[in-house]
C-alpha cells in the first residue's frame, strides 16, 4: 500500500453534500430564517405620514395612525420583534422628550403592543435623539457627556419605555454603569421581568451616517468617539461585555455587525447569553446602492451577509433588511 499517495491524495469528495439545494440547506452549520431577525421602526409625529430615508431605502419613517399597518406586515412575515426609535417633535438640553410618559416612543410602544401583543417591543434607549446638542446623555459647557449625570435619565427612560409595555429595554449610550443604573431603576418600579439588551459593544462607526439622517440624531458638535468604542479595540469589547453582564444584563449585543464579526465571534465564544447584532444603517446602505447601481445582486449580497452574521455567532439580528429577507427565504431555497 502506498501511503505516501493516499496520504497526498486522499479521496475526498466535499462537493457530494453541495449537489442539491436540499442537501445544503439540511447540512449548513446556520440556517438562516426569518425567526432570528429584529426589524428597526422610525416612528414619528404627525398623521399619515410614511416618509421615505433617502439614505435608507425602503426604509421609512411611520406616523402613529401608518405604524399598525406596517406592525401587522412584520408581523405577517413572522418576524418575532422590532427596535423602535422615535423622532420627536422638540428637543432640549436633556432629552425630555425621551421619557414624557405621552411621548412619542412611549406611544408607539402602546401602538405596536396593541397592534401585535406577541411581536417583541424593543426599545432603544438613549438620548441622542431627543437632545438639542444630539448627544447621548447630558453634556457640560465644553461639550463633554457626563457620565453619572446622564445615568439618572437614562434610568428614567427605561422605566417610561416599560411602564408603556415595552418588552426589552436596549441601552445604547455607552455610559459607564449604565446597564446596573436601568437595572436598579426597573426593579424599583415593579419591571423587575422586563429583560434588558444591552449594547454592549458598541463602537464609534461611520456606518451610523444613514441612521442618523433618519432619526435626525447627528451630533452638533464633536463626535461620540469619547463614549463609543475605539474601533481597534476588541479586547475592550470583552470587558465591556463582561461589565454589562455582571450588571445585569440579560442579552449583549455587538454592532456593527459585518466589520465586527470578529469581535461577534468572541463575544459568542465567552458568553452563555444571547449575542444580537446590529447590522448597521451603513451596512445596508452600502448593498443598496450597490445594488441599485447594478453592480451587485441585492438579494444574493443581502442573504449572504446576515448568513455570515450567524456564521459568526450572532442568535438575532437586527437589519434593515428584515422584512426583505424574509420575503425573499420564504420565497425559496437558493
Ligand atoms: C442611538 C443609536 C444609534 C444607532 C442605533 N442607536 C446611532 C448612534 O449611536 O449614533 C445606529 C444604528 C444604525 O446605524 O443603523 N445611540
Amino acid at each position: 500500500m502506498n501511503t505516501l499517495n493516499t496520504a497526498r491524495f486522499p479521496d475526498v469528495r466535499l462537493r457530494r453534500l453541495r449537489r442539491t439545494p436540499a442537501l445544503r440547506r439540511m447540512t449548513a452549520d446556520f440556517d438562516l430564517t426569518a425567526s432570528r431577525f429584529i426589524q428597526p421602526i422610525f416612528v414619528t409625529e404627525g398623521s399619515g405620514v410614511r416618509e421615505p430615508i433617502e439614505s435608507l431605502p425602503g426604509v421609512e419613517r411611520f406616523s402613529l395612525d401608518t405604524l399598525p399597518g406596517e406592525v401587522r406586515v412584520i408581523a405577517g412575515l413572522d418576524i418575532p420583534a422590532i427596535i423602535l426609535f422615535g423622532l420627536p417633535a422638540e428637543k432640549d438640553a436633556i432629552g425630555s422628550g425621551a421619557d414624557d410618559p405621552d411621548g412619542i416612543i412611549q406611544r408607539a410602544i402602546r401602538v405596536c403592543k396593541d397592534t401585535a401583543p406577541d411581536l417583541v417591543v424593543i426599545a432603544d434607549t438613549c438620548l441622542c435623539e431627543y437632545t438639542s446638542h444630539g448627544h447621548c446623555g447630558i453634556v457640560d459647557s465644553s461639550g463633554n457627556l457626563l457620565n453619572d449625570p446622564s445615568l439618572e435619565r437614562l434610568a428614567a427612560v427605561a422605566v417610561s419605555q416599560a411602564n408603556a409595555g415595552a418588552d426589552l429595554i436596549a441601552p445604547s449610550a455607552m455610559l459607564d454603569g449604565q446597564v446596573h443604573a436601568i437595572r436598579e431603576a426597573l426593579d424599583q418600579a415593579g419591571h423587575a421581568d422586563i429583560p434588558i439588551l444591552a449594547y454592549a459593544a458598541k463602537f464609534a462607526s461611520a456606518f451610523y451616517g444613514p441612521f442618523r439622517d433618519a432619526a435626525g440624531s447627528a451630533p452638533a458638535f464633536g463626535d461620540r468617539r469619547a463614549y463609543q468604542m475605539d474601533p481597534g479595540s476588541a479586547r475592550m469589547a470583552m470587558r465591556e461585555i463582561e461589565a454589562d453582564l455582571a450588571e445585569g444584563a440579560d442579552l449583549v449585543m455587538v454592532k456593527p455587525a459585518l466589520a465586527y464579526l470578529d469581535v461577534i465571534r468572541q463575544a459568542r465564544g465567552r458568553v452563555d447569553v444571547p449575542v444580537v447584532a446590529y447590522n448597521v444603517s451603513g451596512e445596508y446602505a452600502m448593498i443598496k446602492a450597490a445594488g441599485r447601481l447594478g453592480w451587485i445582486d441585492e438579494r444574493a449580497a443581502a442573504l449572504e451577509a446576515l448568513t455570515a452574521i450567524r456564521r459568526a455567532g450572532a442568535d438575532a439580528i437586527i437589519t434593515y433588511f428584515a422584512k426583505d429577507a424574509a420575503r425573499w427565504l420564504a420565497g425559496a431555497w437558493e
